[in-house]
């Protein structure tokens, strides 16, 4: 059994679907930000500050790369680790990768509060998350080709989503 591996724009809910799917299936669930956070022993935002957001994306590249060699695990990435394409090629080959969506309004209502993502701290958040989405689109769609699958979360609790995936695992 391979890695089930969460991609997908920031609030789509990857971390919540990926401790669901952990819990249901008694597997461990690895978080690619919070290893990121420990290896450079501060915060995100602390890091885009410090180093900017390329050294960022060094340090995940790093770390995502680690975590395919496992086995068996659930691992849930950054919302940008399908933007480089030795990323998305380490991902897929230890794993299926799954990529949660929603659209710009809902991704919008469910990270306003949050001010640990450095890319939305600006004036115009929802403007800033359509034109991501829309850049990103293609990677996201690279990522998660067949056997992968792209799955909607609006409207729809992290349960739910988790279970609708697990119905759909090719093993
Ligand atoms: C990012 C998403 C964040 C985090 C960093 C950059 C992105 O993760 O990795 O702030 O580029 O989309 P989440 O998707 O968990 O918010």
């Amino acid at each position: 059994v391979k890695n089930i591996v969460l991609v997908g724009f920031m609030g789509t809910g990857k971390s919540a679907v990926s401790a669901e799917i952990a819990h249901l299936r008694g597997m461990e669930c690895i978080e690619s930000d919070e290893e990121v956070v420990r290896r450079a022993g501060m915060s995100i935002p602390e890091i885009f500050a410090a180093h900017g957001e390329a050294y960022f994306r060094d340090l995940e590249s790093e770390v995502l790369r680690e975590l395919s060699g496992r086995r068996e695990v659930v691992i849930s990435t950054g919302g940008g680790a399908v933007l480089r394409d030795g990323n998305v090629a380490a991902l897929r080959s230890g794993g299926l990768v799954v990529c949660l969506d929603a659209g710009a309004e809902e991704i919008y209502a469910r990270t306003r509060t949050c001010t640990n993502r450095p890319l939305l701290q600006v004036e115009d958040p929802l403007g800033r998350i359509r034109e991501l989405l829309a850049a990103r689109r293609p990677h996201y769609e690279r990522a998660c080709v067949e056997p992968g699958f792209f799955i909607a979360t609006e409207g729809r609790t992290p349960r739910e989503v988790a279970g609708e995936i697990l119905t759909r695992l090719p093993w």
